[in-house]
């Protein structure tokens, strides 16, 4: 009897103590195996353009582009020059769309077929609109490389490198500006993170995060100082209304723990009287 009574009070008060993290375990031991994303297929252009026939100085450039962060999203030489990669002889035809390599006045459109948000917001910058009149403006591999493109961040505005064409003055403004946001955004996912080990997935809240970093991490392109520290006032609202969400599911979570904690004292104090009731004798 007395067996039976613990059995029950363990099965009323485990789910209430189980928390599973187990999910996001799952999905990172799955997304990491090789044969959930595709396998690698013969691409002629990094072949032979790796192998010992190529010229020195071209080498390392095959070499760069595997290291990046490009590479590691599946983007290769053919997505950026055009051409062929299955075909040798033809590889590198403009017939197969091969485009060759292009002049500094026509890098960032041939960058932002892709990044297009981005492109943009640029040529409607100083910055771009300085490189279409005068040739003197940066574009975009000045910041960021060509074949060695790594993920971006606000350390790419530093001194040495805004300073090659003009004072650092504005430059330092508007990383002030960035950074403040960043954190903020920094904070959030701390928070989220905290959340998921405590079993809680906020899927909207991660979502509108990432929607405002996505849309955030355009606007240095504008290098409009006075629209950046508009807008990431604004973005800084944004970020204010879901750590407030993220806040209110905290106080949830904590008082639910509480609850169940009281649960427990409870059916701990049932089990003991139960337990004092079987084992007094019956007269
Ligand atoms: C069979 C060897 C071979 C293959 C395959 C090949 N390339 Fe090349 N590629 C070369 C050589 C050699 C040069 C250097 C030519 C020179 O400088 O005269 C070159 C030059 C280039 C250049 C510079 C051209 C310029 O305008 O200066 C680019 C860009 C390029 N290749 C991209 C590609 C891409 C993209 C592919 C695949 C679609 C590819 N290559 C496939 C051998 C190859
Ligand atoms: C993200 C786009 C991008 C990718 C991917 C890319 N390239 Fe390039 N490539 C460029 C740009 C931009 C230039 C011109 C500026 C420069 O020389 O760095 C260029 C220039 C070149 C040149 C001429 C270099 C010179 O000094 O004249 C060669 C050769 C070349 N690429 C080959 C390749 C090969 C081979 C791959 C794949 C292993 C590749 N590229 C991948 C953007 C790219
Ligand atoms: C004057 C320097 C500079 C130039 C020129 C520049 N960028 Fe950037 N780029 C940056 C900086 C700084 C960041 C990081 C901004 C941040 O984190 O808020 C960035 C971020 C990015 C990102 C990441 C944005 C995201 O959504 O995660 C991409 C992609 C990018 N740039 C592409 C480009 C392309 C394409 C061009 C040319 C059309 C270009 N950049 C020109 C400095 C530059
Ligand atoms: C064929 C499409 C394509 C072209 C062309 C292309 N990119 Fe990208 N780029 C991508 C993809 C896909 C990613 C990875 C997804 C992401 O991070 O946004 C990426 C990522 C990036 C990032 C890192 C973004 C981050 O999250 O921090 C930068 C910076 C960048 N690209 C710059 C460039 C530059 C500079 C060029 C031209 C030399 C270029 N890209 C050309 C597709 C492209
Ligand atoms: C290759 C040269 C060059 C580099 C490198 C460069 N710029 Fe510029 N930039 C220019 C030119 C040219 C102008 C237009 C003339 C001016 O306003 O000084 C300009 C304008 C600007 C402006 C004023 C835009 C406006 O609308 O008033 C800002 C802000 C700026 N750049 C920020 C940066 C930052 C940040 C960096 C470093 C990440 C940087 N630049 C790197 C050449 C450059």
């Amino acid at each position: 009897m007395r067996r039976y009574v613990m059995l029950l009070g363990l099965l009323l008060v485990f789910p209430l103590t189980a928390s599973g993290d187990y999910r996001e375990e799952f999905e990172q031991g799955f997304l990491t195996k090789t044969w959930s994303g595709q396998q690698p297929e013969e691409n002629f252009c990094i072949e032979c353009h790796s192998s010992d026939k190529m010229k020195p100085e071209f080498l390392t450039l095959a070499e760069e582009w595997k290291a990046s962060w490009h590479a590691q999203n599946g983007i290769a030489c053919h997505d950026c020059h055009g051409g062929d990669p299955k075909d040798s002889s033809m590889s590198m035809s403009p017939h197969r769309g091969f485009v060759g390599k292009p002049s500094p006045a026509e890098v960032p459109e041939f960058c932002g077929k892709c990044h297009i948000g981005i492109l943009k917001n640029y040529l409607e910058s100083g910055n771009g609109k300085a490189l279409r009149s005068t040739g003197k403006g940066p574009h975009c591999e000045v910041c960021h490389g060509s074949h060695n493109v790594q993920r971006a961040n606000i350390d790419i505005i530093n001194e040495q490198r805004c300073t090659k064409c003009h004072s650092y003055e504005r430059a330092k403004v508007m990383k002030q500006a960035l950074f403040l946001v960043e954190k903020k955004a920094g904070e959030i996912e701390d928070g989220i993170k905290a959340l998921r080990r405590a079993g809680v997935y906020p899927e909207e809240q991660e979502r509108s995060l990432f929607n405002t970093q996505a849309e955030f991490r355009t606007l240095f392109h504008t290098v409009d100082v006075n629209l950046v520290n508009e807008r990431t006032d604004e973005f800084t609202r944004k970020l204010g209304a879901i750590e407030k969400d993220i806040q209110g599911t905290f106080i949830e979570l904590r008082s639910q723990k509480n609850f169940s904690a009281f649960l427990m004292a409870l059916f701990s104090i049932m089990g003991g009287v139960l337990f004092l009731i079987i084992r007094t004798p019956d007269k």
